[in-house]
C-alpha cells in the first residue's frame, strides 16, 4: 500500500457509464498517485493519455481475480455491476460477484471502501416518503429485480464488512446522464417506447416525421445526475471526505417523462398513474415472456425526490450541471451516436 498523501485506488467495473467519468477523475486527483481498474472487456487507459491508470482484464465472479486487484489498494471502488438483463443472470454477477469484493476488502483489510448503490433501494412502494433522505431505510421493491438486487447488496455488504475496521461509503445516485452516460436514452426511454424501435421505422420517422416515437408520461418526475458530478462525489468520498456512511446524489431540478421525450424528439403520451402498477403487475406475471427491461415500469410508480443536503455538507459536493441541461447534453450525444 501506499503512504497516507498518495492513495493507490482499485476500481471494479471502471469501464462503465460512471467509471469512465472516475477514472478521468481520479487520474486528475492530486491526493491519487495510482488507480487499477478491472472489468471484462478490454480498455486501454492509455488511449485518453491517463498515466496513473492500469487496467487487467477480469470477472468480479473470479474470487482470485478480485483479491489479487484489491491486494494493494488504499480504497477500493466497486463499481462492476449489470443494471439490465434478466433476474437470474443479474443476480449472478450482482449479487455473487459483489459478494466476492466484499470478501475480498474484508480480507485484505482495505483502509476505505466506496459502494455505489441507487435510488432504486428505497423502493417504489406507496410506504416511501416522496422526499427521501438517507434515513429512509432501504427496503427495495422485491417485484423489481434492480431495486431488490440493491437492498439485498447494502445489507449483505454490512453484514460482511460492518463490523470491519473499514470506511464503508455507500452513494445513492439517481439515473446518471450525460454526453457519456446514454443508459437513460439506450436503455431506460428505450424499453417504453412506442414505435421507432427499428432501424427501418427510424427511417420511416425520417421521412414522416409527425410519426415520432411516443413515450408514456404518468406524471411522475424522475431526477438526474450528470457523470461528471457523480465521479466528483465519488472523489471526495475516495478521498475520505466529510464521516463514512450513505449519501443520496441528485441534481435539484426533477425532470418529466415529456421532458425527456421532448428532448429526444419524441411525443409524450399522457397515460393515467395508476396505470402503472397495472402495467408493472402485468410485467411480472409474463416476466417470462417479456423482456426483463420492462421491470423499469416500476420505476415509474411514484415521483420520488432525493434530499441532497447531506453529500453538500459533509463531503462538500456540488453538482455542476442541473438535470435540464443534462438531459439536453444526453440527447444531443444520442442524436450524434445515431440512437434517436
Ligand atoms: N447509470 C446509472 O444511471 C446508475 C444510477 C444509480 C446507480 N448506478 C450504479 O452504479 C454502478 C455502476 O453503474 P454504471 O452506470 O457505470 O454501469 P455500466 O455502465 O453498466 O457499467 C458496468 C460496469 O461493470 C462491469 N462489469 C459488469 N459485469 C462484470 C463482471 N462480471 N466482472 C467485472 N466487471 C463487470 C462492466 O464492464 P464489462 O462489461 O467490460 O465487464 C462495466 O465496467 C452500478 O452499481 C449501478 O447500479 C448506476
Amino acid at each position: 500500500m501506499t503512504g497516507a498523501d498518495g492513495l493507490t485506488v482499485a476500481v471494479t467495473g471502471p469501464t462503465g457509464d460512471i467509471g469512465r467519468s472516475l477514472l478521468g477523475a481520479l487520474e486528475r486527483s492530486e491526493r491519487v498517485t495510482r488507480v487499477l481498474g478491472m472489468a471484462r472487456r478490454p480498455f486501454d487507459p492509455g488511449v485518453h493519455g491517463w498515466s496513473k491508470v492500469s487496467y487487467r482484464q477480469g470477472d468480479v465472479l473470479d474470487p482470485e481475480s478480485v483479491a489479487a486487484l484489491v491486494a494493494d489498494a488504499d480504497v477500493v471502488v466497486h463499481l462492476a455491476f449489470l443494471i439490465f438483463g434478466n433476474r437470474e443472470q443479474t443476480r449472478q454477477v450482482n449479487i455473487r460477484g459483489s459478494r466476492n469484493v466484499f470478501e475480498a476488502v474484508a480480507e485484505a483489510g482495505t483502509r476505505r471502501f466506496v459502494y455505489t448503490s441507487s435510488v432504486a433501494v428505497y423502493g417504489f412502494g406507496d410506504d416511501i416518503p416522496e422526499h427521501v433522505d438517507e434515513t429512509v431505510p432501504p427496503h427495495g421493491t422485491e417485484a423489481f429485480y434492480y431495486s431488490a438486487q440493491k437492498a439485498e447488496l447494502e445489507a449483505l455488504l454490512r453484514e460482511i464488512l460492518g463490523a470491519a475496521a473499514v470506511d464503508l461509503y455507500i452513494l445513492r445516485p439517481v439515473v446518471v446522464a450525460g454526453p457519456d452516460a446514454l443508459l437513460l436514452v439506450d436503455s431506460i426511454a428505450k424499453s417504453f417506447q412506442i414505435g421507432g424501435r427499428w432501424p427501418v421505422e427510424r427511417n420511416v420517422v425520417k421521412a414522416l416525421p409527425w410519426l415520432r416515437p411516443m413515450l408514456p408520461d404518468p406524471g411522475v418526475a424522475m431526477q438526474l445526475v450528470h457523470h461528471d458530478d457523480v465521479a466528483n462525489a465519488l472523489v471526495a468520498a475516495i478521498e475520505g471526505k466529510g464521516t463514512p456512511g450513505v449519501y443520496n446524489l441528485a441534481a435539484p431540478d426533477p425532470v418529466s417523462l415529456s421532458e425527456v421525450a421532448h428532448a429526444l424528439g419524441w411525443r409524450p403520451l399522457p397515460i393515467p398513474q395508476r396505470a402503472v402498477p397495472v402495467a408493472a403487475a402485468a410485467v411480472e406475471r409474463l416476466q417470462r415472456f417479456l423482456p426483463q427491461d420492462l421491470a423499469w415500469v416500476n420505476a415509474m410508480r411514484k415521483t420520488l425526490i432525493l434530499d441532497t443536503t447531506k453529500a453538500r455538507t459533509e463531503l462538500g459536493w456540488h453538482p455542476h450541471h442541473s438535470a435540464h441541461a443534462t438531459l439536453r447534453e444526453t440527447a444531443i450525444a444520442a442524436r450524434l451516436q445515431g440512437l434517436v
